[in-house]
């Protein structure tokens, strides 16, 4: 998979990939992502690639010739088009579910706008999926690029230590995770769950699913309708309910 992240920003993205399992499994050639400076794609000769909104108001847009160009360089280079994203607190937002499709592809480039926003033709023209990651507006696109590209990178095969790690997780099931301990086992007067130390198998995975089912209907009702629920889980969360 490869993962190519348009933006005016190239630092603030190069230091944050630089860094922990993403750069480690970048160095491993597991993911490769680069950034584009969208700078170098203007004619501008003083490399401007925003001006002021028609109509008036505040802020600065990103005009749409060096995005435009910068698209088609990329495609150029790869001699295909990649899937194109733009972060934006307009679009969809971002689910488990779309990280886990979007990580079968082979190959995403990441726009990130800035300012007001981007001059509108562009996006008619390219047509990029819109992706947000909450209800809440950030200064740029960059920090959204940086959490879409953690979270498909962790799904690609080799770059976490085995498949338990994210089926067991927060989200994967649409369950969230049960809580986790470790040494000391009694801390400031708080005990690990008896269970956890027993060293059976079996009570440890019942219990873990029982925290699972309880915290997801506690935190995240709303989850539970998308959750496979054997028939004991039925009962479990009935019985808590
Ligand atoms: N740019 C600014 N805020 C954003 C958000 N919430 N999601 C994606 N891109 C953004």
């Amino acid at each position: 998979m490869r993962i190519d992240i348009m933006t005016l920003f190239c630092d603030m993205c190069d230091t944050v990939l630089g860094e922990s399992i993403i750069g480690r499994a970048r160095a491993a050639g597991k993911v490769e992502i680069n950034t584009i400076d969208i700078r170098d794609y203007t004619e501008d000769k003083h490399r401007r690639v925003d001006d002021k909104p028609y109509g008036g108001g505040m802020g600065m847009v990103m005009q749409a010739e060096p995005i435009y160009r910068c698209y088609n360089a990329l495609c150029e280079k790869l001699d295909t088009k990649p899937h194109l994203i733009y972060m934006t607190p307009q679009g969809k937002t971002l689910t488990q579910k779309r990280v886990t499709e979007l990580a079968k592809l082979d190959s995403i480039a990441i726009l990130c706008g800035h300012y007001e926003g981007v001059d509108e033709r562009v996006i008619e023209e390219l047509q990029p999926e819109e992706i947000s990651i909450g209800d809440y507006v950030l200064t740029g696109g960059e920090l959204p690029a940086l959490i879409l590209a953690d979270s498909i990178s962790r799904m690609l095969p080799g770059v976490l230590a085995n498949n338990e790690c994210f089926e067991e997780e927060s989200h994967f099931n649409s369950l969230l995770e049960y809580p986790q301990y470790t040494h000391p086992s009694e801390w400031r007067g708080r005990e690990v769950p008896e269970v956890l130390l027993s060293g059976h198998h079996e009570n440890v995975n019942k219990w873990r699913r029982e925290q699972s089912l309880k915290r997801t209907l506690d935190r995240r009702p709303d989850m539970l309708k998308n959750a496979e629920l054997t028939k004991n889980d039925k009962s479990f969360l009935s019985e808590n309910e």
